[in-house]
């Protein structure tokens, strides 16, 4: 799809579809007053008949609107205006572009994008609106031998700001959503793919084409440069796996050399059945999703690789497949980490901290500015959170701030939860320096506190993205957060942000 930005009336648009809000009860938005004027009432009158009450997701299309030089009219509700915040522009953006896209109509002109949501300005309102664009036509029909076609698919979208002043800082906005849409685009392919076809080995040859596309060093350490590293931790949860466990580095210089980097580090358990403490059948097949964090933290370059941002980020991606079988770790196996530090492996089903800690202690040599990981690491920040925020931890409080200010700029919003001292206790062994599991209370916590053992060296940030990943039931299907949040937080970074 095409996108575009301009500024003028909505009557005075040559467009197969202009598309205008409608506030509940019944309040035109100015876009839609100023249609209706040239139309001699038209729009006021399909309204006072009750046709359009301005309901939150609700949509009226019309044709042959008089006064008017556009083929159609899309009115989309956009509920209560008082209650018009983040939330509800991106599911108003959604809704018009999936009825744009089911109409049959060429092109779009939305003015939406005029509309004031507060805190907001016009930049805003255009990066979320291509990037909510792009959400309501993602497909993933791959796997489909007969995919549903949509009979005249929409190939060009104009957003419109209300000022011409506005036009440039729209235009550079409208450039950061594309960007992070395919960051967001990329991320939901590898993380929507079957485990069969998604293994280590096809991560790293993802993370290889996607460096090659747009001059990123890229590494990938194979299971005897671990070996060598001490990175034993991380290679006994690939033990009980045919596949071939890969640790996937990537480079990208948008700055000086010598600059410290951020570096990004993601989970990238390309199946996880828990090992030896095997996890119950039901639902199992959406631990696919276990290298979601793998699928952002490689999403996030992608975007910051498109939009040339002057920093330079490293993403560390360790991967593996979390199998029982007869080379397995066992319960009660004692592994020996890169740091030094020995891990009574209680439970084979915590994993995740275990291929994690090794690919922290890999990211000292980086030299880095910031170390954000991000993993689909505990059903228990499912529990405490749902599947609204992401759990934040940090051993940084300037860093704990920055990121949660990202997730509410970019409506993908984290939670801060405490790493205190008193929790540390619950990883004790009797056997080894630490155990792998803190027992079931507090377990997204006990869970962090065991990766800050192996975070001392820089200011380090943990996303558990267990619960906001992807989503289940009938709409399954990986939400690429939180690409939103670490892009938001970049461009602030790189003050990209208006
Ligand atoms: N990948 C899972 C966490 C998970 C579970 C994410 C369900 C999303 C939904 C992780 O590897 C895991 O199994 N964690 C265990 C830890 C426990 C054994 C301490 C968990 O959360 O049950
Ligand atoms: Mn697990
Ligand atoms: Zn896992």
């Amino acid at each position: 799809m095409e996108f575009s930005i301009k500024s003028g009336s909505p009557e005075k648009q040559r467009s197969a579809c202009v598309v205008v809000g409608v506030f509940e009860p019944r309040k035109l938005t100015l876009a839609a007053e100023l249609l209706d004027n040239a139309a001699h009432n038209h729009l006021s009158d399909i309204i006072r008949r009750g046709d359009m009450e301005g309901k939150s997701g609700s949509t009226l299309l019309l044709h042959n609107v008089p006064g008017t030089l556009c083929d159609r009219v899309l009115l989309v509700g956009l509920g209560k205006e008082k209650e018009f915040g983040d939330k509800e522009y991106g599911s108003a953006i959604r809704s018009a572009v999936r009825t744009l896209n089911e109409t049959g109509a060429f092109d779009g002109t939305i003015f939406l994008t005029e509309t004031n949501v507060k805190k907001r300005n016009a930049a805003w309102r255009v990066r979320q609106a291509s990037i909510a664009a792009h959400e309501a036509v993602y497909r993933f029909d791959q796997f489909k031998s007969k995919k549903d076609k949509v009979r005249r698919p929409l190939r060009k979208l104009t957003f419109v700001v209300d000022r011409r002043n506005e036009l440039a800082a729209a235009e550079a906005a409208l450039n950061q959503g594309q960007a992070i849409a395919a960051g967001i685009s990329l991320s939901k392919n590898l993380a929507n793919l079957p485990a069969n076809v998604c293994t280590p080995t096809y991560l790293a040859e993802a993370a290889q084409r996607m460096a090659a596309e747009h001059k990123i060093e890229c590494q990938v350490l194979e299971r005897d440069d671990m070996a060598a590293l001490g990175m034993h931790s991380l290679l006994s949860v690939a033990q009980g796996s045919r596949q071939p466990p890969k640790l996937i580095v990537l480079q990208y210089k948008g700055d000086k050399a010598d600059a410290s980097p951020v570096v990004l580090v993601g989970k990238g358990i390309t199946f996880d059945t828990g090992g030896i403490s095997l996890k119950p059948a039901p639902d199992m097949d959406e631990m696919k999703y276990d290298m979601c964090g793998a699928a952002t933290v490689l999403g996030t370059l992608k975007a910051v690789a498109q939009m040339k941002l002057p920093i330079n980020l490293t993403v560390i991606v360790p991967t593996a497949e979390n199998m029982p079988g007869g080379g397995a770790s066992r319960p009660g196996d004692i592994v020996t980490s890169m740091s030094g530090q020995t891990i009574e492996i209680l439970n084979t089903d915590a994993e995740g901290r275990l291929i994690l800690c090794d690919a922290l202690s890999y990211a000292a040599r980086f030299d880095p500015d910031t170390v954000i990981d991000v993993a689909t690491l505990t059903g228990a920040c499912v529990i405490a959170l749902g599947h609204v925020a992401s759990g934040l931890f940090a051993n940084n409080d300037t860093l704990a701030r920055e990121l949660l200010h990202a997730g509410d700029e970019a409506h993908d919003r984290a939670w801060q939860m405490p790493l205190w001292n008193d929790y540390q206790e619950l990883l004790k062994s009797p056997f080894a320096d630490m155990a792998n599991v803190g027992g079931r209370w507090g377990g997204s916590i006990t869970a962090a506190c065991f990766l800050s053992r192996f975070t001392r060296k820089y200011a380090w940030a943990h996303l558990d993205i267990a619960g906001t990943a992807w989503k289940s039931g009938t709409d399954k299907g990986a939400t690429g957060r939180p690409v939103p949040l670490l892009m938001h937080y970049l461009l602030k970074r790189a003050g990209k942000l208006t």
